[in-house]
């Protein structure tokens, strides 16, 4: 099926879509950009993905390209226009086309660019992975000093995510000054007792969205939770390891460089929590 997407204003169908070669979002990986899931054809945590999106725009010093209530209603047009009862959609803004290829950005009044479209996942809140768990290996994190803004330059993370093929594992675990930053496209946790450890807010990492609900649901099921570095060492010591992110949820993680955790089978708290944070997201979503 053809989807409707959404560029600058309009609804077309995919094959009809358009971005000038001059964008700075293609020439330069000068955008920014959301992943919000759909559950029951609803938006999961829309307002925390908007707050994100704000940031990442401020720290850029680009504009934004419409206000929250917009941005509501595009998605729910995608959603519904799509069809889409689980799933994905995608926003990206960029810092527009200036008719032209210059390192200095384009004056302040250049329009930015906004594109959304939906993915289409049925049953993602089933996903068979998160009966299995996930195995990673680690990689050195080769990333720019930014990672706290939500970035197109997706090019290492998509390295990594092939290391991981290559080695027959599921993911990729970032690894700087000898402890873990995060994953390709997660943040990452060990457990140990009762207690989660992730590692503190920075520009080393992603401010995710769902890690900021599940610490917080985590703390409300009485749940210890400390934000500090943890290695790979310790990782593989651990009870248990999980990673979060809108598209993966919670995510079990198994094995870690090639040692199984827990006898290779996902564990309780990860279980736990995974169940708390899609049953709380259900109840909350727009
Ligand atoms: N990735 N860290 C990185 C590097 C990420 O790319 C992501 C999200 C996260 C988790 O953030 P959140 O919980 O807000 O999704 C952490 C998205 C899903 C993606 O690129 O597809």
């Amino acid at each position: 099926m053809t989807r409707t997407v959404y560029v600058n204003g309009t609804y077309l169908p995919e094959t009809e879509a358009k971005i000038s070669i001059f964008d700075r979002g293609f020439l330069m990986a000068d955008g920014v950009y959301e992943v919000t899931s759909v559950l029951d054809g609803k938006l999961i945590d829309f307002d925390g993905h908007c707050a994100r999106l704000g940031r990442s725009l401020a720290e850029l010093e680009m504009a934004a390209p419409c206000s929250d209530a917009e941005l509501l209603t595009i998605f729910r047009d995608l959603v519904r226009i799509n069809d889409i009862v689980d799933g994905m959609v995608y926003l990206q803004v960029t810092r527009g086309n200036p008719g032209d290829r210059d390192f200095a950005y384009p004056p302040a009044d250049t329009p930015p660019t906004l594109v959304a479209f939906t993915q289409n996942k049925p049953g993602l809140a089933d996903s068979p992975a998160a009966k299995v768990g996930w195995k990673v290996i680690s990689v050195p994190d080769m990333r720019w000093g930014r990672r706290d803004i939500k970035t197109t330059q997706l090019l290492y993370p998509s390295m990594a995510k092939m290391m991981a093929k290559a080695a027959a594992v599921d993911d990729s675990w970032f690894v700087q000054d000898g402890s873990v930053t995060e994953g390709t496209s997660n943040n990452a946790y060990i457990v140990k007792g009762n207690r989660i450890v992730t590692r503190q807010l920075s520009h080393d990492l992603l401010h995710g969205i769902t890690r900021a609900a599940v610490l917080r649901l985590a703390a409300e099921a009485q749940m210890e939770v400390e934000e500090r570095p943890f290695t790979i060492a310790e990782a593989q010591d651990a009870d248990e390891a999980f990673v979060t992110s809108a598209s993966a949820f919670v995510m079990p993680v198994v094995q870690i460089d090639g040692v199984d955790l827990a006898a290779g089978k996902p564990g309780p708290v990860a279980a736990r929590l995974r169940e708390i944070y899609i049953d709380e997201m259900r109840k909350t979503a727009i």
